[in-house]
């Protein structure tokens, strides 16, 4: 009784929380692992903090340049430019050109993050 309760309640929070995205992974799965981007950071919310923000505030850009290779695989389905555009950042980080390092870091913001942001089992889902 207690087991079918909670498995109700992991589908019921996967349903209101995901929508269409949360659908694909099993509920419960989604609502063990569930990160908020505020107190609960999502995996590559903090992913970025640590190996996009941090380096680019103390000016390591050649540790950008490795992150951002990395940070090719790291695209959901549908984002097809997502790896051209980490590919673009590392090359310019690697060239030491800060301004075309920032506009790029804004440019797959302004691409993707909205939807990496609102696809819920993709935001919660670990990095590969
Ligand atoms: C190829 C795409 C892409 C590139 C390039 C990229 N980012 Fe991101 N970044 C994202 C996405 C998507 C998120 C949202 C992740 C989330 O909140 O789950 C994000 C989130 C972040 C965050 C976390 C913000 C928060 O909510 O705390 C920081 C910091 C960040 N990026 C910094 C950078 C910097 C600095 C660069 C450039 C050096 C950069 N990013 C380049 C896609 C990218």
């Amino acid at each position: 009784m207690v087991r079918m309760q909670k498995v109700w309640l992991a589908i019921l929070v996967a349903a209101v929380a995901g929508g269409v995205g949360a659908a694909a992974l099993p509920s419960a799965a989604i609502a063990a692992g569930k990160c908020d981007g505020k107190a609960k950071p999502c995996p590559l919310q903090q992913w970025m903090r640590d190996n996009a923000g941090t380096p680019m505030a103390s000016g390591e850009l050649a540790a950008i340049g490795k992150a951002m290779e990395k940070a090719s695989q790291f695209g959901g389905p549908n984002m097809t430019d997502w790896a051209k555009l980490a590919k673009k950042t590392a090359d310019d980080a690697k060239a030491n050109k800060t301004d075309d390092v920032k506009a790029d870091c804004k440019a797959c913001h302004d691409a993707y993050k909205a939807a990496y942001v609102n696809n819920q089992a993709l935001r919660n889902k670990p990095l590969p």
